[in-house]
């Protein structure tokens, strides 16, 4: 059986930058390394997504989310794993 995906869009517009998106792929490269998710997911960067005053912005799916961080992006995924 293949593995649940998930597709993880990460705002890398320069507002998000400079308010920490770097630091969300590099959280991110560093548990999909360690395989810390028993899914497979796909992290790709996309251009500003004109929400740049709540950023950093992360979609997840089809979901947007605002203000999101290293602190609560585990969560975030965790709400698109089916248990
Ligand atoms: S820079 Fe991320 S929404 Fe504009």
């Amino acid at each position: 059986m293949s593995k649940e995906k998930i597709n993880i869009e990460l705002c890398l517009g320069s507002s998000c930058f400079s308010k920490g998106s770097n630091k969300i792929v590099d959280f991110l490269e560093e548990k999909l390394s360690d395989n810390f998710f028993d899914i497979e997911i796909s992290l790709k960067g996309c251009l500003c997504k004109d929400k740049c005053t709540e950023g950093p912005i992360v979609k997840i799916n089809d979901k947007l989310y605002t203000n999101v961080s290293t602190d609560n992006i585990t969560s975030l995924i965790n709400e698109h794993i089916s248990n």
